[in-house]
């Protein structure tokens, strides 16, 4: 089979990614699946046999992005004359199925997240002439994660590789148990495995991913998550470790021990709070009060003395006074979170929240005027944690060229900030001591030390 693609004329994909890190996951593992069907990946719609947009509903602005992508595709579609396949993947996918066929003539196949392995068989399908769909979820047992990986990792420092897909939580604000499905965990020799594979490709920064991590291998027989990270610590070559999401509601104290045991592991990590509140976060399911979170931070911040935090949080949820607000407000001040990704609450469709929304609506005006709070809080608390850091010298991962300056080089430190530096493009790779002379909200500036 494999020789018989071999001579196959090379087709192009063209592949738009929205959301989180599982879908830029999963569109790493189309690439490399199609690339087996002789499909390149290209930069511009215009030039590709196939399109696919894979999607994220995880708000409702995302889930209208799709729209007018499609609309797009459609019109190249029908301006040219050679054939193009248009597919949609990802969480609207497995939302709206069916309804996304119907509406869209030039629609040829939808499949959600749990058919990406079968994406060449999928895409052969949908050249028949008919609709393809493919929104079924797998049993636990019969779910495969695809071992292939991502062709561009090959020019990269830094991967993601997926430790489990689904979740098993019913946070009540939250589309993604039902986008995503059941949680499972991926086999650890398979994740061992797909690491040595990156850390020869000369990957440096593994992030494990899932939506839930910390809950990682509780309901089978596998390691615990504090167990596949000592694991990938022993692999040699991997340097820094990260991973996201984190759920507060699982961090144990194993994972805690892990940050006094194991250097490699960055002293960073997002754990999304989502509520100062108690009574929020009761309303939201999230399984932890206020005061369990700080618990969380103090223990994590004990053995990790430099550890910074990085959260997410939902503004306006239905019941959320001013009282709650100020708690939400109160929580980002004693954390200081290093920065934060925040949200007015939006509802989304067969979630459990909708009827709290029926009850009790936060005011859109209100609930936005209180993110533009939140928000300027967190932009003032990002420049003075960043400024702290002017005249100290940090270790930076070298990822590639700035993206802000043609001349200058971008890499990370340990604790996730962004510094922009001169030197030669052949540090790439390498970690190297930089001297930090200025701070912005969400970057600093740098210089080489001594090399
Ligand atoms: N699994 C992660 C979060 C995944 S979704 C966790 O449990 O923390 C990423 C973020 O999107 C969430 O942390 C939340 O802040 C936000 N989000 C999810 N659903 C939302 C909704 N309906 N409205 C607004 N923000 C939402
Ligand atoms: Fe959604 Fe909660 Fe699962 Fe995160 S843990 S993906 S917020 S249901
Ligand atoms: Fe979006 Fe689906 Fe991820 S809803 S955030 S792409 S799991």
């Amino acid at each position: 089979m494999s020789q018989e693609n071999d001579v196959k004329e090379k087709k192009k994909v063209y592949i738009r990614t929205f959301g989180c890190q599982m879908n830029v996951y999963d569109t790493g593992k189309m690439k490399a699946l199609l690339g087996k069907d002789g499909y390149e990946p290209t930069e511009h719609m215009a030039d590709a046999d196939l399109v696919i947009v894979n999607t994220c509903s995880i708000r409702e602005k995302p889930e209208l992005k799709v729209h007018s992508f499609l609309g797009e595709a459609r019109k190249i579609k029908r301006t040219r004359q050679k054939d193009m396949t248009i597919a949609i993947s990802g969480c609207v996918a497995q939302q709206e199925g069916q309804k996304l066929l119907d509406r869209y003539s030039d629609l040829d196949l939808v499949f959600g997240p749990d058919a990406v392995p079968n994406v060449q068989k999928l895409v052969q399908l949908s050249k028949s002439g008919k609709q393809v769909l493919d929104t079924d979820f797998l049993d636990q047992a019969d779910y495969v994660f695809s071992a292939e990986i991502d062709p561009d990792a090959k020019k990269q420092v830094s991967a993601f590789v997926t430790i489990q897909k689904g979740c098993d939580n019913k946070c009540t604000f939250c589309i993604v148990p039902s986008t995503r499905g059941q949680e499972v965990s991926r086999p650890s020799a398979e994740i061992i495995q797909e690491v040595r594979s990156l850390v020869a490709k000369g990957v440096q920064e593994i992030t494990l991913i899932g939506q839930n991590v910390n809950s990682y291998g509780l309901k089978t027989n596998e390691k615990t998550f504090a167990q596949l990270l000592y694991a990938v610590a022993d692999v040699s070559g991997v340097e820094r470790i990260r991973y996201t999401t984190s759920h507060p509601r699982d961090m144990g104290l194993d994972v805690v021990q892990a940050y006094r045991d194991l250097p490699q592991l960055c002293s960073q990590l997002h754990l999304p709070v989502q509520s100062g509140s108690s009574t929020v976060l009761r309303r939201m399911k999230r399984f932890y009060t206020r005061e369990r979170y700080l618990e969380v931070v103090e223990q994590l911040r004990e053995a990790r003395p430099d550890i910074v935090f990085s959260t997410d949080f939902i503004l306006g949820f239905p019941g959320e006074t001013e009282e709650d607000f100020r708690q939400t407000m109160s929580l980002l001040e004693e954390v200081r979170f290093h920065s934060s990704f925040s949200f007015v609450y939006s509802p989304r469709p067969g979630t459990p929240a909708l009827r709290l929304l029926d009850r009790t609506p936060v005011e859109a005006g209100v609930a936005k005027n209180r993110l533009i709070q939140l928000q300027a809080l967190q932009q003032r608390i990002s420049k003075e944690e960043n400024r702290k850091l002017i005249g100290s010298a940090q270790l930076v991962l070298v990822e590639g060229g700035s993206p802000r300056e043609k001349n200058l080089l971008f890499g990370r430190t340990g604790t996730f900030k962004g510094v922009h530096f001169e030197g030669d493009r052949s540090l790439l790779g390498q970690t190297v001591p930089v001297h930090i002379y200025q701070a912005f909200t969400s970057a600093l500036r740098g210089e080489l030390l001594g090399v």
